[in-house]
């Protein structure tokens, strides 16, 4: 078993939580982020106290710098360093392009992208022996996916913060990777118009013939955070199925 201190933005529900889960399995200390949904956040910080280890939830917004250092110092209080930091959070706004206001852009770019430079540089700082940070990011970085300009512009530069991070961290024995998913059912896909219909048609034309769970995403991002992956740095996963394969 291992003992590292792993921080999970957004690891209340869906792929947060299941990422959790998986380091928690695995010995791993725990302070698991949330921003709205305390109940699900105390309760994978439970699922994972059951698994043997030390989880806490721990609310703040990552689109303000004031909480996002309050809440690393709460892991320095409370564990002494960080090991891992898993920038899963995400919020966003279902659009056309030409409809998004100033707000819906500044909201989805400090909450998805912003978010990861204020997390790294504090991470950095509680990385006393090397680290490892990796980001979720999603197909909509480089594919136009109808009124998702918002999140696919915040998910392109998260993706090319990870490059310059990754470059600039990695003498200091960090790597700095993304693994971009293909769709996953969790909760937000009940609040997208036709959710349901639009998840059975990307089942239908993935290669591998399933939907990806959050376990099959959480699984990448445990790799990515392993000492078997320090050669890994700054580069974009993509765990789809082979989805974004087929013309
Ligand atoms: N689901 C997919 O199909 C899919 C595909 C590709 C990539 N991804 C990416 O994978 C990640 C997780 O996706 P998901 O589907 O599991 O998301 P989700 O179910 O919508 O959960 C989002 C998580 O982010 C947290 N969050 C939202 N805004 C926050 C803020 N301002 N500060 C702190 N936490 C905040 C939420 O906290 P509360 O619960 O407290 O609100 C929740 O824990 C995201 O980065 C997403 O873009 C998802």
């Amino acid at each position: 078993m291992e003992s590292r201190v792993v921080l999970v933005t957004g690891g209340s529900r869906g792929i947060g939580r299941a990422v959790a889960l998986r380091f928690a399995e695995k010995g791993s200390k725990l302070l698991v982020n949330f921003f709205q949904d305390r109940e699900a956040a105390e309760k994978t910080a439970r699922d994972a106290a059951d698994r043997g280890v030390e989880a806490i939830a721990f609310q703040a917004d990552v689109k303000d710098p004031e909480q996002i250092r309050g809440m690393f110092r709460e892991v320095q209080g409370r564990f002494g360093r960080l090991d891992v930091l898993v920038h899963n959070a995400a919020s966003g706004v279902l659009r056309q392009t030409l409809e998004l206001t100033a707000k819906h852009w500044d909201w989805v770019m400090a909450t998805n992208a912003r978010s990861l430079l204020l997390c790294a540089r504090e991470a950095a700082g509680a990385m006393t022996n090397g680290g490892r940070i990796v980001s979720l990011s999603s197909l909509g970085s480089d594919r136009v996916i109808p009124q998702y300009a918002a999140i696919g512009v915040s998910k392109a530069a998260l993706e090319s913060l990870t490059r310059y991070l990754a470059a600039e961290l990695a003498p200091r024995g960090i790597t700095v990777n993304a693994v971009s998913a293909g769709a996953v059912p969790t909760e937000i896909w009940n609040l997208i118009p036709d959710g349901q219909t639009i998840l059975e048609k990307i089942r239908e034309r993935t290669p591998s013939a399933r939907l990806l769970t959050p376990e099959d995403v959480a699984e990448i991002v445990y790799f990515l955070a392993s000492p078997q992956a320090h050669m890994i740095q700054g580069q974009v996963v993509v765990v789809d199925g082979g989805y974004s394969l087929v013309a």
